[in-house]
This record gives C-alpha cells, structure tokens and sequence, in this order.
C-alpha cells in the first residue's frame, strides 16, 4: 500500500476514509485535522490559554503534543489519583506524563494529588461512601470533574481540553442511548460553552479520529504512554460498548464515525434535546462555589469528600 500523497509504502491505513498514509504525512494529516475541527467548532483561538488534562494516556498525551506543535498556548494538568490495583497504576501513569514534559521543557505541567490534597487516595475514599461502595468509578470521574473546572478557575484558562476519541464519545451515545439518558444526551458536544457560575469552557478536539488515530499517531511520534487501563474500568460499560461498536465498524467501516456524526447533525438542525439542556437550574455550591443543581446546598463534590473525611476520622479515632 501507497502513501496517497507522496506514493511511499504507507506507514497507516485508515479503512474508514479510504486512506492510506506514510509517517511523515499521517502526522502532518492528524495535526492538520485537528487544526480544522478546532476551528470549525470554534473551540479556542491561538490567543486563548488551554488547559490539558493528561492522564498518561496516549489520547491526552497526542492531544497536547499536537496542540503544542500547533503553536498554541497549552498547559498540562494531571491528577494523581491515588490508584494501585495491583499494577501501581497512578504513579506509572504520572512518570508517562513527566516523561514526556522532560523532552519538551518549554511545557507547563500542574500536579494534583488526591490523597495529599482531599485526605485519601481515590479506592479508599470511595469506599468509604455510599456510592462507591463496588467501585470507585463515579466517585472517581465526579472528583476529576471537580478538580479540572477549579484548576481550570484558578489557573486563568480560557478553555479545558479533554482527550475524548469518537471510540469515547461513540460508547457515551450508545449508553445514554439505550437508556435515554435525555440530559446527558443533551449536553454531549464536542464544545461546552463556559457557564456563568464559574464551570470553564470544554473541548474535545480529538472528538473525530477513531482510537486507532491516536494510538497510531503515538506510534510514529514516538510518543511513550501508559497501556493498561485503569485496572477498575476493566468490565465497565463502556467497554462493552466499544465492543459491540468494533463489531459493527468491522462489518461496516464508518459505522461508528456516522453514528456519532448524525447525532451532531440533529441536535445542530432539529434542536433535539434543546428542552432538557435548559431544563437544569444550577446555584453555586455554598462551600466551594461551583454550580450545583441541588437548590439549596453543597454540590455533590462536598458532600461525597466531607463524608469520607468524617468516616475517616471515625475509622483512625480523631486526631488531638
Ligand atoms: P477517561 O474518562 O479515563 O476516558 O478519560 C477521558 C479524558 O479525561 C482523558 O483523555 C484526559 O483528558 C482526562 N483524564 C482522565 N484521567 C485523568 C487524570 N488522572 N488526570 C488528568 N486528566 C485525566
Ligand atoms: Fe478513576 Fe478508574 S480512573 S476509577
Ligand atoms: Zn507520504
Ligand atoms: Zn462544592
């Protein structure tokens, strides 16, 4: 196979575009694209400061390599959750992401650590509450939620940036699908506009190349990541829903590209969902500030952590 734009042997063969590339022009093509659906989306300027989550992973660690390639302005946060399982999951992940900032030492990188910063890693606190009692998962993405839009507050950023592939947000559609999920239904875009209460712009600009992009632009970049998945997620739905899509894409290239493509297209012409999207009141949380939809006290961020440091203290006895 022939790279279609200078006719060498193709490093990368994309069945879904019906195209072929060498490395050295599959990485011009990703950051390229990438460039156009930023704009196309009107996710942020060259002026604008992004914020990049980066887990270690290699969508979020392609993300902010290509966004610092690109010229702009992008600045890294990573979380420390705190997590073991067995495979000393978040300290490995950590060392991806200052590996990579140790090769490029104009980048910026914040570092939040959960148990240094909330009183207990993210496992242990979770089973201590209600909610996360078989797994850490939900507690776990409403914390890292928390923490993005504050460090993306106090940091100044115009804008935060994710690094949701279409494999990601293809799994959320069928999830919310299946249950009709209206509300979450009406808020899934690849740009979330900023809130008044303080909650920062999300963008997801990989939102349009398939898993195997990312990982493939990882690949030709040189760009080392962590492998293994957060040893929790390993049954989690969304996996099995990105199974049952490969399966699909298998028999039908596209398919998943599409599916996600007409979803876009009839919340952007029909104004499908634009009723449950207004639907929701949010107050600031009296604790920490945040909007919150629950009218009249702390957002669920305060209570799930206030909870954990008061069974925390009971578990260790209280300290004099
Ligand atoms: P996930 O929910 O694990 O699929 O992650 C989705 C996106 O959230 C990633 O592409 C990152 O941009 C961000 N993210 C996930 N985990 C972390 C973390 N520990 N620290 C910073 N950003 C993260
Ligand atoms: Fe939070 Fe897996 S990353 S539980
Ligand atoms: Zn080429
Ligand atoms: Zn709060």
């Amino acid at each position: 196979m022939k790279c279609r734009k200078c006719r060498q042997t193709a490093a990368v063969n994309m069945r879904h575009h019906r195209l072929a590339l060498c490395a050295g022009h599959y990485i011009t093509w990703i950051q390229e694209q990438t460039e156009r659906f930023i704009k196309k989306y009107r996710m942020f300027g060259p002026d604008d400061r992004v914020l990049v989550a980066v887990s270690g992973g290699k969508d979020s660690l392609a993300l902010w390599d290509v966004l610092d390639v690109l010229g702009y302005r992008a600045d890294g946060l990573y979380i420390g959750l705190g997590i073991d399982g067995g495979v000393d999951y978040s300290n490995r992940s950590r060392a991806k992401v200052e590996a990579f900032v140790a090769e490029r030492p104009h980048l910026k990188l914040t570092v939040v650590d959960v148990a240094e910063e909330l009183g207990a890693p993210m496992p242990a606190a979770a089973d201590l509450t209600n909610r996360g009692k078989e797994k850490p998962c939900s507690v776990c993405g409403m914390t890292r939620r928390h923490i993005m839009n504050r460090a993306a507050h106090d940091g100044g950023y115009d804008v935060l940036a994710t690094g949701h592939n279409l494999d990601d947000e293809a799994a959320t559609l069928l999830g919310n699908t299946l249950s009709w999920q209206v509300g979450y239904l009406a808020r899934q875009y690849p740009v979330l506009p900023a809130d008044a209460g303080g909650l920062a712009r999300k963008v997801k600009p990989f939102f349009r190349f398939y898993e195997r992009d990312t990982a493939a632009y990882t690949l030709v970049r040189g760009i080392d990541y962590m492998y293994d998945e957060c040893p929790y997620s390993v049954d989690a739905n969304s996996i099995y829903y990105k199974e049952i899509l490969n399966r699909l894409e298998t028999d039908r290239p596209g398919t998943k590209l599409q599916f996600f493509l007409r979803f876009l297209h009839a919340k952007e012409t029909s104004r499908a969902f634009a009723q449950a999207q207004t639907d929701v009141t949010l107050n600031p949380c009296p604790s920490c500030g945040q909007p919150t939809a629950n009218p009249a006290g702390p957002c669920t961020f305060c209570r799930t952590w206030e909870q954990v440091r008061e069974r925390l203290v009971t578990q260790v006895g209280p300290t004099l």
